[in-house]
């Protein structure tokens, strides 16, 4: 009898969007104590495993030339952190499909993480539990947990600590892109030197592990003009200052009537809630036709983590 041994497994992981950011001080280990609500969006990337002697990478897709390659990507270290943990000694190879910007602060590098683990847990039989897979993803990078989880959660600690929010029905999203990214550190260091300008050493840090009751109150009922009107990240200022344009993008949806706008995680992506999906049209094309933003995308939240793919069957 002839046993078929699987040789190339593909994975998804969603981007994310923060609908509450807070951001506490400076920790020694140079992160920030932070509070924030995660939703996981409908833009994909899919990471694609194959059996092979040595761990490489390739990316194909949106902004593939600006994506490091080899041990530089994170979804390299995923899988050799995986191997090591679980005395694996096999390698693959790693071939990425983007959607998600990168570097737009919409999780791209922490959703081709979480997709690697999952991937590869496949591929050499692990069979690992969210929760295992959440742990190793936390080593990686403080947003890998939650692109595995996906759904609505609060994140605390530097993000990696998880707790599932309810959240009813489902949310009409327009994500302005820009044409440069920004880099997440220098966004957290621009928010420092902005505090210490105003000597403001992290005014929310006693919100920190308390979500906004509003915001809250607004998902547990399906309420999205509530949403809108709770929707808040302190990395605002720095984002602002560091790309000022931005200012421009986050008036048009304004003026067009989103329910609510938000600079996504470290920026510069804006998220605008609509009302509908075609209330969402309007504001993709008015987005578009501004000239504001390099493009403008819609997805509908929460959807689904990091999570096996048929691209036959699912696609
Ligand atoms: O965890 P991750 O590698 O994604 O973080 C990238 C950088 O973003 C960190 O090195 C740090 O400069 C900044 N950061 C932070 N506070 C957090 C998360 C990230 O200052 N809670």
């Amino acid at each position: 009898m002839s046993v078929s041994i699987v040789q190339q497994v593909t994975a998804r992981a969603a981007a994310k969007v923060n609908l509450e950011l807070a951001v506490g001080p400076l920790r020694a280990d140079g992160y920030h104590e932070l509070s924030t609500v995660f939703q996981a969006v409908g833009l994909y990337d899919d990471v694609t495993v194959t059996a092979a002697d040595d761990f490489s990478c390739v990316v194909e897709g949106r902004q593939a030339d600006e994506v490091p390659l080899g041990e530089d990507n994170l979804v390299v270290k995923a899988a050799r952190r995986l191997a090591e943990l679980h005395d694996v000694d096999r390698a693959v190879a790693i071939a990425i499909r983007k959607d998600i910007p990168v570097a737009g602060g919409m999780a791209g590098g922490s959703a081709d993480a979480a997709a690697t683990l999952v991937a590869c847990d496949a591929l050499w039989g692990l069979g690992l539990s969210k929760e295992e897979l959440c742990a190793v993803g936390a080593e990686l990078g403080s947003d890998v947990p939650f692109s595995v989880l996906g759904g609505t959660a609060v994140g605390t600690g530097r993000g990696e600590k998880l707790a599932p929010v309810l959240a009813r029905g489902t949310y009409h999203w327009v994500f302005a892109f820009s044409a440069e990214g920004l880099s997440t550190p220098a966004v957290f260091a621009e928010c420092d030197r902005l505090r210490a300008e105003h000597h403001d050493a992290g005014a929310r840090d006693p919100m920190l592990g308390h979500s906004d009751v509003d915001l809250l109150a607004a998902l547990r009922s399906g309420d999205a003009a509530r949403l809108g009107a709770a929707l808040r990240n302190d990395l605002t200022d720095a984002a602002l200052s560091l790309q000022p344009s931005l200012r421009e993008t986050l008036e048009i949806g304004h003026e067009c009537g989103a329910l609510g706008q938000v600079v996504s995680g470290s920026g510069p992506t804006i998220a605008f809630l609509a009302s509908d999906h075609e209330h969402a049209l309007d504001l993709a094309v008015a987005l578009t036709a501004s000239g504001v933003a390099a493009d403008a995308r819609r997805a509908h939240g929460p959807v689904a983590g990091a999570r096996l793919f048929s691209p036959a069957r699912d696609s």
